[in-house]
C-alpha cells in the first residue's frame, strides 16, 4: 500500500483545523463536537485534543457503504446521539465526503434538532466525486479520486488502525 498522507502531515493539518475552529467561535461559546462513528473516531479523537476545555462532544453511528468500495446512496443510522442539539454549536466530524449523499443526510436530520449553528468539518474530501453540493467548512486535505485507507477509514473494517491514509492497492 502506498502512503498518501503521512502521520506528521496528518498531526500538523489537524491542529491547524483545530485552531481555526476556536478562533471562529466567540471565546464564550461552547462547542459540541459530533463524531460520526466508526470512520471519523481516530480524527474526532486528534482534533478534541488539539482544543480547548469548552469543546463536548457526542458520538452517532451511520452505515452508508456495503462491504466494498461504493456507495449505495442507502443512509442507515446505527446508533443516534445520547444528548439533545437544542441551542448549541455543533460540528459534525467526519472521515471523508466523497459522494456528499452522507453528510447531506446528516446535515438535514441533526438541523431539524435545533440546533444554533451547524458545521462541519472532515479530514478529506474527494470533489470530484461529489453528487450533491454539501457545505463542508473545515477539510484537512483535498484528494483525487483514489480509494483510501488508515486513520479510522477502512476497507471492509481493516486498515482504521494505521497512523497514515493509504492508497488501497490491489
Ligand atoms: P459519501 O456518502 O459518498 O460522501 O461517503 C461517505 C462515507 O463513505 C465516508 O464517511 C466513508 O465511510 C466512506 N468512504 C468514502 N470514500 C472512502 C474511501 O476512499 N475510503 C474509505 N471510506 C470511504
Ligand atoms: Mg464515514
Amino acid at each position: 500500500m502506498e502512503t498518501l498522507i503521512t502521520a506528521d502531515q496528518i498531526h500538523q493539518r489537524v491542529g491547524e483545523l483545530a485552531d481555526e475552529i476556536e478562533r471562529d467561535y466567540p471565546a464564550d461559546d461552547e462547542i459540541h463536537l459530533v463524531g460520526v462513528l466508526k470512520g471519523g473516531f481516530v480524527f474526532m479523537a486528534d482534533l478534541v485534543r488539539a482544543m480547548s476545555a469548552r469543546v463536548t462532544m457526542d458520538f452517532m453511528a451511520v452505515s452508508s457503504y456495503g462491504k466494498g468500495t461504493k456507495s449505495s446512496g442507502q443512509v442507515r443510522v446505527l446508533k443516534d446521539l445520547d444528548s439533545s442539539l437544542e441551542g448549541r454549536n455543533i460540528i459534525i466530524v467526519e472521515d471523508i465526503v466523497d459522494t456528499g449523499l452522507t453528510l447531506n443526510y446528516l446535515q438535514d436530520i441533526l438541523r431539524a434538532r435545533a440546533p444554533k449553528t451547524v458545521r462541519t468539518a472532515c479530514l478529506l474530501s474527494k470533489p470530484s466525486r461529489r453528487q450533491v453540493d454539501v457545505q463542508v467548512d473545515y477539510i484537512g486535505f483535498t484528494i483525487d479520486d483514489q480509494f483510501v485507507v488508515g486513520y479510522g477509514l477502512d476497507y471492509a473494517e481493516k486498515y482504521r488502525n494505521l497512523p497514515y491514509i493509504a492508497v488501497l492497492g490491489e
